[in-house]
């Protein structure tokens, strides 16, 4: 993509999987199958054009009230999927984090977390950011307790480095998909500047033609960080 400004963080709300899957009169974990595909496809699209960061909301603390077929549905895709389909773009030179409190998890599911981090954490530059039992009030008050107990006033930059996302720069693009026009507790705070973009294609539908749409969209805007044109 000549002449595009291409982020170098792109954070993405994967919502839809559901209703995608009950258009076809398919099992929600269906959706959630073909958008862990999706996920995967997008994620090497957009380091082939140059992203950098990738972050993805894979399940907040709310979504842990969900059913538990459902759910046991989405730890079973990262039981089978998630080494085989991730480590390939790992060896690209990416390093993959889990972002969320992943205590939550069942032990087995929290091991291959944990292992596809240690596995991948010699790979610096470039990143991919799962958030699993994540939700940004959590991570902020987590990180103002930390700060409290240390007895520490906080600035900008070290409340950053409080956050699950203290390696990975803020987010230069949040997309959503599935409709809805709303964060749902996601990186509210790592969100200050970021530019925002909404589809109303369900997840398992937004092709990498739309990332490349989202991307030109994002592009054309001007970020000004609060100052005039004039300054910029
Ligand atoms: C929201 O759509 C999506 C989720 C809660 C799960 C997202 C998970 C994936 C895309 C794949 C799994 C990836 C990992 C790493 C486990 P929804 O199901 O709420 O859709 P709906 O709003 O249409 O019901």
């Amino acid at each position: 993509m000549q002449g595009v400004t291409i982020p170098k963080h792109i954070a993405i709300i994967m919502d839809g999987n559901g209703r995608w899957a009950k258009k076809r009169m398919l099992p929600r974990s269906v959706g959630h199958k073909f958008g862990m595909e999706r996920m995967v496809s997008l994620m090497e699209h957009a380091f082939d054009l140059g992203v950098e960061h990738i972050t993805v909301y894979a399940l907040s603390t709310e979504n842990l009230q969900r059913p538990k077929d459902e759910l046991e549905a989405l730890f079973d895709l990262i039981r089978k999927n998630y080494r085989e389909y991730l480590m390939p773009i790992c060896q690209r030179g990416v390093r993959v984090r889990s972002v969320g409190n992943i205590a939550l998890l069942p032990e087995d599911v929290q091991k291959i977390l944990r292992d596809t981090e240690a596995e991948t954490s010699q790979y610096e530059k470039k990143s991919i950011n799962i958030a699993v039992c994540y939700g940004a009030r959590d991570e902020i008050i987590r990180a103002v307790n930390s700060a409290v107990e240390r007895g520490e006033k906080v600035t900008e930059k070290s409340f950053s480095s409080l956050l699950y996302t203290k390696d990975v720069p803020d987010p230069d693009l949040i997309i959503r998909t599935g409709k809805e026009v709303r964060l749902s507790n996601f990186l509210l705070y790592q969100a200050a500047y970021a530019e925002l973009y909404f589809s109303k294609k369900m997840f398992p539908a937004f092709s990498d033609k739309d990332l490349d749409k989202a991307i030109v969209d994002f592009s054309l805007r001007t970020r000004r960080f609060g100052k005039t044109d004039e300054q910029l």
